[in-house]
Formats: structure tokens, sequence, C-alpha cells
């Protein structure tokens, strides 16, 4: 039967220069073979590492997701308040947008650009959004701005609000938080950014948030291994790695390794590495701040006007800052 539509708004998607397959292993390879091994987290999340990482954020043990829920649903007028509206609302890491969806009402943006690693994951999601917000314009990046971060001119001219939640700044070391924090605000257009940063506290909070009895954060460790086989062609047997998660207080960082629980030979096209038992993979660190020291690091990076909302126990803090004149 023929239906009568109106013109319907569709997002627009973007792939940005993606790493191709040769430099990928490139990087693994050196990871692996350096003195203490190491792979960057974003490897973290293949397919289902990224379900994975979604089934983290149920644990009771890991609080960060829920708790700053909690604060932007508790606090969204306050914090809308302070950002300009109608505004250009960039989301840094969207994955299923679920998150600024639920700041539309409040923030009210003339448009959401939804960033990610891959345009793939963000399809989906911003055809469904578009369904609930037919009047907005949506544009999807796939892009990895870990190490730069720099949107293309599609995303236009004003103030930008720049969306970074999750505390996804503690897989940073505080040196390149500063550096990032300063091209967020280059990015942000003389516009605001709008974040949340996971806070110190008791080790016993910490490291079961990271090491939860279920195993889930285990296995979205181990995961990373059969990600790895993937990408390089390598043969890790994750039977034979074991998860672990510390807080180191010097740091002020949890520290994800997989350890080996036996000497083993893995191999790869081009090269080969002998773990011994004990040897470890570092996977990643998440750096935990004070609201003192998140404050300071914002000041450094030239934003001003800075404003923060904590929950009841003071564990996690969402941040508001503006990026003001001119750059630092
Ligand atoms: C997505 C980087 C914010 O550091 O808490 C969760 C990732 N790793 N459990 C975090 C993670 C293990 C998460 N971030």
């Amino acid at each position: 039967m023929p239906t009568l539509t109106t013109p319907q708004r569709s997002p627009a998607l973007i792939q940005l220069h993606r790493a191709d397959a040769l430099a990928v292993r490139a990087e693994l390879t050196a990871g692996l073979l350096g003195g203490a091994a190491h792979i960057a987290p974003k490897y973290l999340y293949d397919a289902l590492g990224s379900r994975l990482f979604a089934a983290i954020t149920e644990l009771a043990e890991y609080y960060p997701t829920r708790t700053e829920a909690e604060i932007l649903a508790r606090y969204a007028t306050d914090i809308a308040r302070g950002l300009p509206t109608g505004a250009t609302l960039v989301d840094l890491g969207a994955g299923n947008c679920e998150k600024a969806a639920r700041l539309f009402g409040a923030l009210k943006p003339a448009r959401y650009v939804a960033v990610d690693i891959s345009v793939d994951f963000l399809q989906q999601a911003l055809q469904c959004l578009q369904r609930e917000h037919p009047a907005l314009e949506l544009l999807g990046i796939g892009l990895d701005f870990s190490s730069q971060l720099a949107l293309p001119p599609e995303v236009g001219a004003g103030p930008r609000v720049v969306f970074y939640p999750g505390s996804s700044i503690g897989n940073f070391a505080p040196v390149q938080a500063l550096d990032f924090l300063r091209q967020a605000r280059e990015v942000s257009q003389g516009g605001a950014l709008l974040i949340g940063v996971d806070l110190v506290k008791p080790v016993s909070v910490l490291e079961p948030a990271y090491d939860d009895a279920l195993g889930v954060t285990a296995a979205f460790n181990r995961n990373m291994l059969l990600h790895l086989n993937h990408l390089l062609g390598s043969n890790f047997d994750i039977a034979h790695w074991r998860h672990r998660a510390r807080f180191d207080a010097a740091h002020s960082r949890i520290e994800m390794y997989l350890d080996a629980t036996q000497d083993q030979l893995v191999q790869w096209p081009g090269a080969q590495r002998l773990f011994r038992r004990g040897e470890s993979i570092h996977t990643e660190n998440s750096y935990k701040y004070s609201v003192a020291g998140f404050e300071a690091l914002l000041g450094e990076a030239g934003f001003t006007g800075t404003r923060c909302w904590t929950d009841a126990r003071n564990w996690f803090a969402v941040f508001t800052a503006e990026a003001g004149g001119e750059p630092t």
C-alpha cells in the first residue's frame, strides 16, 4: 500500500582515515616485543569487547557508569544552564549514543555529532535516534581520536559542546590528558566542555570495580588476546592468561594486566615472543583524579568558569568548563 511520507532527515556518516592493517600490525608487534609488553586499551573494543564493556557497566561493582548517569539526570537543568544552547553537541566515544540522547531535552542542541572509532557502530544508533528526533541534524563520524582530536569541516561553524563522558579521559596519562583537553578546547570553537571524571576512592571500592566477582572484566581483558589473534594472526591461547587489576596509588591509576600462567611461545607472521610464566602484558591504565586536581588540569588547558557536580559519596564528578577567548 502506498504511503504518504514527508521528507525525512537522515543521519550523515563520514569515516575518516582508518589505520591500515599494516600500521596496526606494526604497532601491536612493537608493543608485544617491548621489554614490558603493552597493548593500547582501544584494542579491548572489538565487537565482543564492546558488548563485554556494556555488560561491565551493569555490574554492581562497576560504579562509574551509573554514578555518572545519576549525576547527569539529577543536575541536567543546572548543568545545561552554563552551556550554550542551540550549539552543536559533539559526543566523543558516542557508542550507542544513549548518554547524549538523555541530555537533548536539557541542552537542546541544534545538531548532534557522534564520534566513535568506527562509523559502523554509529549508523544504527543514529538511525534510531533520527526517528525519535526527526528535526535534529545528525552526523556520525568514524575517527580514532586517541592520538589526535581534529574534526572535519562538515561538523560546521559555531560553538560546540564537547561531551566526553564515562571517565574515558582516565585512559590518558595526565600529560596526554592535558594535551587532549587543549585539543578539546580548540575543537569546541569557543563553546564548552562537558566531561565525566572518576575520582580517587578507597582501594576496596576501586579494585573490585576492575576485577568483578562474575569475571566479566576478566573476560573483557582476556578477549583482547582473541582480538589480537584476529588482527595479527597470532596464536595466543587465552587458557594461559589471567586477568589482574591493581590500584597504583603513586600514579593514582588502576592498572590492568594479562599475566602468563605458564611459559609459552606466541607466534605471528614476522615475529614471535617467548612469554615466561608470570610475565605480563599491560593492557590499560585508568587514572583517578581529585576534584581539585582535575580542576587544575582544566585550568592548565585554558578552560575557564569550571563547575563541578558529584554524587553523595564523591565517587564521580561531572565538570563543565568554558573555552573562553584566545588559545593557550
Ligand atoms: C571506558 C576507559 C572509562 O577505565 O573504567 C572498564 C574501561 N576497563 N573496566 C574504565 C574499563 C575495565 C573504562 N573506560
